[in-house]
């Protein structure tokens, strides 16, 4: 059976920065308080761009990167929390923008794990043989989406996009994805859609609903499910954690990275940290990671990488790739 590898990366966010001085002129937070709790010192949000901008340039990086064209793409797997429609999906929008016309493409919701969820598919997309070059692309503009008199969230998140091209290999290429759902935690981590409305039923609420979320709770699930999931991931593959070179975790906070490096017993220096620039970019988070990676240099063939992430759903996911690009 053939593997699937990623030979493509890319990424692209807003140009507009946004620092925590900033938002404490909107509510009552400060930069001492967002960097002390979360690590974050400014993101980047839109002044105009949608999710399917961000995800068109992203896309279009990560296919130049894999040194192909549109036309070779054929499925677009897209996560995101922050469609620009119900429907047509944002996916059918990128397809369409990037002229990939023998691709079919689909959305995908599973919040800040969406981006796993999307390689677990595009895997199995590629070892089953029913797609040759999956792109896989996590995009979110969650700022249209976020409550901004609510100091508790609006400060975390951050606008972008970042995409991977997954094709056919002989060896390495990713490995082992988990990805797993708590659906009796949901109401930890929400944004309603359309209230009911019918001729035969109204809900009082008629707007859309803001992202409204339990970060205590959210907090405590991260720090477990993380290194959980790092675990097994190396009981799995027969490792130890000196043989991995780097983890790619969900840039949500910090501190829940210190945390699940203490309880892993590892340093900070194996995971690779950038909210502190973009903030929690949600399913475009861990793409963003490895583009930038790889544009640093610092993955080389054969490097053992952990990826793993968590967020609404609550869902998790994490992921054993062995870079081969
Ligand atoms: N500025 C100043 N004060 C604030 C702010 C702010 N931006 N936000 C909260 N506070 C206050 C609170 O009101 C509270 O005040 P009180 O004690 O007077 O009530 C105090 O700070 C402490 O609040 P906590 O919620 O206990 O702060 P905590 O240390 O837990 O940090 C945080 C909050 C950053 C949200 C943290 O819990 C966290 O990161 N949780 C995880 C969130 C996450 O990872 N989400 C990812 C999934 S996202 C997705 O799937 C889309």
């Amino acid at each position: 059976m053939k593997k699937a590898k990623i030979s493509g990366v890319g990424c692209y966010y807003p140009d507009n920065i946004v620092t925590n001085d900033d938002l404490a002129k909107i509510v009552d937070t400060s930069d001492e308080w967002i960097h002390k709790r979360t690590g974050i010192r400014k993101r980047r949000l839109s002044t105009g761009e949608n999710t399917s901008d961000l995800a068109v340039m992203a896309a279009k990086n990560a296919i130049k990167n894999a040194g192909l064209a549109p036309e070779d793409i054929d499925s677009i797997i897209l996560a995101t929390t922050s469609p620009d429609f119900l429907t047509p999906s944002t996916a059918a929008v990128v397809q369409g923008k990037i002229g990939a016309k023998n691709a079919a493409s689909f959305d995908i919701l599973a919040a800040c794990s969406g981006f796993i969820y999307g390689l677990k598919i595009g895997k199995s997309f590629i070892e089953s043989g029913a797609y040759k070059k999956v792109l896989v692309i996590g995009a979110e503009v969650l700022s249209k989406i976020l409550d901004w008199n609510d100091r508790n969230t609006c400060v975390l998140f951050g606008d972008g996009a970042g995409a991977a091209v997954l094709e056919a290999a002989e060896e390495g290429g990713i490995e082992t994805v988990h990805i797993g759902t708590y659906g009796d935690k949901a109401e930890l981590l929400t944004c309603k859609s359309h209230p009911l409305n019918n001729p035969y039923y109204k809900e009082d609420q008629d707007t859309f609903d803001k992202i409204s979320m339990d970060g205590r709770e959210v907090f405590k699930f991260a720090t477990n499910i993380m290194p959980e999931q790092i675990n097994l991931l190396l009981k799995e593959n027969n490792l130890k954690i000196e043989d991995i070179k780097y983890i790619i975790p969900h840039q949500a906070n910090l501190r829940i990275i210190e945390t699940a490096a203490k309880k892993l017993n590892i340093g900070m220096e194996k995971f690779y940290v950038n909210l502190n620039e973009y903030g929690n970019t949600s399913a475009a988070c861990i793409p963003i990671c490895m583009d930038e990676m790889n544009r640093q240099g610092l993955l080389n063939k054969g490097d053992k990488i952990i990826t793993v992430a968590f967020g609404g759903g609550l869902t998790y996911g994490a992921a054993l790739i062995i870079w081969n690009k």
